[in-house]
């Protein structure tokens, strides 16, 4: 764990544990801009504590990535609950409460909203004890809160791959796989059979397939072979950590473009990617639509109209630029990312 810390490029992790729940209560923050930093938090069981605190790094450093891609003048940080499997509603709701007031000692200098475990509902909860650093939902102006946002910018993204591979390609002429049928995952999909493209999907919830291919011209298959999908782009729209060694290999599609965070299962994935001739559209340049969306509209007193085009227009011109200086410099996508948000903090590399 406290190698995970070392080797962090962040600056601090908070740590709490809430002896009710046996839940660790983490907020990583990995760099404040004008002293504040933001990122979602994250309710998920995991195998271990040292599991925890490194995805609350590799997420607070992907969000610190995200805000400087977008131009918002925010650090990046990320919060995880890592809570036991046998948690129970009323205990749920009392450990909300006191992980808001653990966000209120922080004195302004995270603010948060909902990610994987914890929904626009919970931020009002959390909203109670730590006040306005939750984007609860009496303060986002946002129908859907930042998922509606989060699939106009895949959808930006998707496109800006396909017209950077295959030119002023339509959309109907290609096949779409998609991993995922979430708020996000659906919403895409939707978008893409509607554009006449043909789309292949899978969920580990069959409720989900059911609700996204009812009545559709949509295609299901096992979540175990998607990447198995022959097609022009797979959107990984469900976890992260699902591009390795294991289904690099496999991937039969000329794009890897989708909402799901921290998608490089290892360092060297955006290389392999590249290897095998396959352009990735890395996921914080590509999923940052819910945040410049809901900050937009809270901060900035953006329309969602506003939005909706900022959205598309930043996350276009961001996968452009960064496809450019990958190829100009000769290295891959995830680093001509990483290098375009540091320069927008002014710092390089
Ligand atoms: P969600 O939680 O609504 O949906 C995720 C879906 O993936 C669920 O239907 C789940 O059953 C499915 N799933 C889980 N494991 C799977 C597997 N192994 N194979 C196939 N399907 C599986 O999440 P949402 O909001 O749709 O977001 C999708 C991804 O995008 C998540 O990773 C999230 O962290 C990320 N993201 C979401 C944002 C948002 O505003 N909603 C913003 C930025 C990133």
């Amino acid at each position: 764990m406290w190698e995970a810390l070392e080797s962090w490029s962040g600056e601090t992790l908070h740590a709490r544990h809430d002896h009710a729940t046996g839940t660790l209560m983490l907020v990583a923050i990995h760099r404040a801009r004008r002293g504040r930093a933001g990122g979602g938090t994250r309710m998920k069981c995991y195998g271990s504590r040292e599991a925890a605190v490194a995805d609350a790094l590799a997420l607070a450093e992907a969000m610190t990535y995200k805000w400087a891609l977008a131009d918002i003048p925010i650090g990046g940080a990320k919060a995880v609950l890592a809570v036991r499997p046998d948690l129970d509603p009323a205990a749920r709701l009392d450990l909300l409460r006191r992980y808001g007031s653990f966000v209120a000692s922080l004195r302004g200098a995270f603010g948060t909203g909902p990610d994987v475990g914890t929904t626009p509902e919970d931020m009002d909860v959390i909203a109670e004890t730590a006040g306005e650093q939750v984007s609860s939902r009496a303060s986002q102006g946002i129908e859907g809160g930042s998922t509606a946002p989060t699939a106009v910018g895949v959808l930006a993204g998707i496109r800006a791959a396909i017209v950077h591979v295959f030119g002023e390609a339509p959309l109907a002429e290609r096949t779409f796989a998609i991993q995922g049928l979430g708020g996000v995952g659906s919403r895409v999909a939707a978008a893409l059979v509607a554009e006449g493209a043909r789309v292949v999907v899978c969920d580990v919830d069959g409720e989900a397939v059911r609700r996204t291919c009812e009545g559709s011209a949509i295609e299901e298959v096992a979540p175990d072979t998607i990447y198995d999908v022959p097609c022009d782009l797979f959107a990984p729209c469900a976890l992260g950590g699902v591009l390795n060694a294991d289904t690099i290999p496999r991937l039969r599609c000329r794009i890897v473009a989708g909402a799901a965070n921290n998608q490089l299962g290892a360092d060297d994935g955006a290389r392999r990617l590249d290897d095998r001739g396959i352009l990735y559209a890395p996921d914080f340049a590509v999923n940052a639509g819910g945040v410049i969306g809901v900050v937009g509209v809270e901060s900035y007193g953006w329309s969602e109209e506003r939005a909706r085009a900022e959205v598309e227009a930043r996350i276009t011109r961001n996968l452009a630029e960064i496809f450019a200086l990958a190829e100009s410099e000769s290295i891959d996508t995830e680093s001509a990312a990483r290098r375009l948000a540091l320069e927008r903090l002014g710092d390089g590399e």
